[in-house]
């Protein structure tokens, strides 16, 4: 793990804050995220939830396009998530599929409403991953 712990505290502030404006009125599950770019930069996105369920979009995702959109191209070196259960959650597979595309190293960390996380990488969370080197 390269990023400092005082960068994760951040990150995880940030996520938090976020979660707050989560709409998951569906699910009652709020989350936040908080992405780091190799430029410095912290972007942040909540889950959307939609009533025509599968349109909702995840934090992760959210996060990382607003970074796209706000920023251009980016890498990401950290993704720091907040959900308000009791215990951390990974990403579902279609973050890690996008992590995997702007970040295909990034760090990720993982807190909930305790003091419980998990700190992982994208290369263990998707192996073997079918990236832009696939085609
Ligand atoms: N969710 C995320 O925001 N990120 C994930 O990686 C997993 C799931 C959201 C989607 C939905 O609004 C709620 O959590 C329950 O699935």
């Amino acid at each position: 793990m390269t990023v400092s712990q005082n960068q994760i505290e951040k990150l995880k502030s940030a996520a938090i804050e976020v979660s707050k404006h989560s709409y998951s009125p569906y699910s009652n599950f709020s989350v936040g995220a908080a992405i780091l770019t190799s430029s410095g930069h912290i972007v942040t996105g909540c889950n959307v939830e939609n009533a025509s369920y599968g349109l909702t979009i995840c934090a992760e995702r959210n996060a990382i396009f607003q970074a796209i959109s706000s920023l251009g191209i980016i890498t990401v070196v950290a993704v720091v998530i907040y959900t308000s259960a009791k215990k951390p959650s990974t990403p579902c597979g279609a973050c890690r599929q996008v992590i995997h595309e702007f970040g295909s190293s990034a760090e990720i960390h993982i807190f909930c409403n305790n003091e419980q996380f998990v700190s992982t990488n994208i290369k263990d969370l998707l192996p073997d991953a079918f990236g832009k080197d696939s085609l």
